[in-house]
């Protein structure tokens, strides 16, 4: 996909003219050749087109062709404080705009837009970041795969940059890494195997530039990961342990933040096994593994400058001759027992070994788990915010300024001792659930116990991972969710050191 600034339009591509209702169209006069600008001021004064929400008028100017030529597309009432978020939304509109009228190449009126939004640089990496994320299909599985390519598009403005060329390449890396993560998450359980997240892994590493190693269970077992290697016993996947290392700040190679992502490739409940029905939905409980995958690569793509360690305890949650059973009592790496109340709680215990081998074997010193891991999340907040813990408030703080750039949304929930309680045993140190009351709570709660005190933050994205409902840049399946705002976080904690 190429990306240009030009003041001038190129013939034969399809013209799109975003803009805020009440726009004064004469404003454009400079950028559209004279025998177009009438046209389209005619249409308009027809029409009374006023550029209202969502209100689009498709312009035939070049009668001989089939094809239309001109869409104006109304954006609606301009808020006060035009967004970054609102304008990916914009480019997500011209993106599906052009990809419904089967454009190849684009010309995007921009000069008034660029003004409104204030940074030229931002405006076409977040173009292309956008087009990129709008341009992924899951269609690996058809015979017939996707045919439509969105090849250039260029942005009508005065405005130039210098670097515009490596600023595109890199938003569109960002964008792939994104795709990388939906991709990740909609390949199947039986393709998307623990063996397969730490080839994928390693892939990843390659491109990008960052260091991965790989452990297998021999391995894992050596390390004293009981809990991870009890909820992964169960299936003949064997597990992978990831580690994925970003060295951006070697001057203080004692300062890490540790990311973790729960990685199992399918859960499918164990002995308390899971309902048949949305069973299927589980290849997804890897989402989080994704996201930290998508987050290094895009981390790495930027060179931020900071260290951060990646764990993914990948693995897969069956039932077998081996597998563990409620009633158990096991052992963790950090040495605290836990009661298995039900074998489907097994996202907390692999993210518990995760977080003690990140901090015993990788030394981070910040850690922020990412994971699928309550269903409770998914009646709490829906698919609309994700629900987050921390023990630390500038952590939450950092992710909420994320916020403004990714497109994703948060909410912070209470961590009161009473909820901590709810994991207490009276068999071992901990039970592995907390019950029905307050799920996403006692669940973020048990792995406070393992962060040791170390400033840690929690993120539940079960309600998040997966989508019936995309917005205008994503597609139905995976999300990708969280890619971006691990990101952001994480530039923002590069920033405030
Ligand atoms: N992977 C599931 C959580 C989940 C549910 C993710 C729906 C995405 C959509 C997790 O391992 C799980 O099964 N959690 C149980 C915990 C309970 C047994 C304490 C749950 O939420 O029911
Ligand atoms: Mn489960
Ligand atoms: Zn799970």
């Amino acid at each position: 996909m190429k990306l240009q600034l030009n003041e001038k339009i190129q013939s034969n591509f399809l013209v799109v003219i975003p803009a805020w209702q009440d726009f004064d169209f004469n404003e454009l006069k400079a950028f559209i050749p004279a025998g177009i600008f009438k046209v389209i001021e005619a249409w308009i004064q027809k029409k009374e087109y006023n550029w209202k929400s969502d209100e689009l008028q498709y312009i035939n100017f070049n009668n001989a062709k089939e094809d239309k030529d001109i869409i104006l597309l109304g954006l609606g009432e301009k808020k006060e404080n035009f967004s970054y978020n609102q304008m990916q939304g914009i480019f997500a509109d011209i993106y599906n705009l052009a990809k419904k009228n089967k454009a190849k190449e684009i010309n995007v009126i921009a000069e008034h837009l660029i003004a409104d939004f204030g940074n030229v640089e931002e405006f076409i990496q977040l173009a292309a970041q956008t087009f990129e994320e709008c341009s992924y299909e899951f269609d690996t599985y058809f015979e017939k795969k996707q045919e439509y390519l969105l090849k250039k598009a260029v942005f009508i403005s005065k405005k130039t940059t210098e670097n515009i060329i490596e600023l595109v390449q890199n938003s569109l890396l960002f964008g792939q890494a994104i795709n990388l993560a939906k991709q990740l998450v909609n390949e199947p359980a039986n393709e998307m195997t623990p063996r397969k997240i730490a080839e994928m892994a390693q892939k990843t590493g390659n491109s990008y530039d960052f260091e991965v190693k790989v452990y297998d269970e021999k391995k894992i077992s050596s390390f004293g990961m009981d809990a991870y290697i009890n909820v992964a016993k169960g299936s003949d996947n064997q597990p992978r342990l990831i580690v994925m290392y970003h060295k951006g700040d070697p001057s203080n190679p004692h300062d890490i933040l540790g990311l973790i992502g729960k990685g199992l490739s399918f859960d499918s409940g164990g002995y308390n096994i899971k309902p048949g029905e949305g069973m299927g939905a589980m290849k997804s409980d890897m989402a989080g593994s994704a996201a930290v995958i998508g987050a290094m690569a895009a981390i790495s793509n930027a060179k931020l400058p900071i260290n951060v360690t990646a764990v993914v305890a990948a693995c897969e949650n069956l039932i077998s001759g081996r597998a563990y059973r409620p009633g158990d009592i096991i052992n963790t790496m950090a040495g605290k027992t836990v009661e298995i109340i039900s074998t489907d709680a097994e996202g907390r215990l692999t993210l518990a070994d995760a977080m003690h081998f990140a901090i015993k074997h990788e030394r981070v010193t910040q850690l922020v788990d990412i994971a699928t891991l309550t269903g409770a999340a998914v009646v709490a907040l829906g698919g609309t915010r994700a629900p987050v813990l921390t023990n630390q408030q500038e952590l939450y703080e950092a992710l909420q300024y994320a916020e403004k750039y990714s497109n994703e949304k948060y909410w912070q929930l209470p961590t009161d001792e009473e909820y901590a309680n709810l994991n207490k045993s009276t068999v071992a140190d901990l039970k592995n659930s907390g019950g029905r009351m307050a799920g996403t709570i006692s669940a973020g709660l048990f792995l406070r116990e393992f962060a040791q005190d170390r400033p840690w933050m929690h993120i539940d994205i079960a309600g998040m991972a997966m989508t019936d409902k995309p917005k205008a840049w994503q597609q139905k399946g995976a999300t990708g969710f969280a890619v971006k705002t691990l990101f952001y976080f994480v530039k923002k904690m590069s920033e405030s050191k």
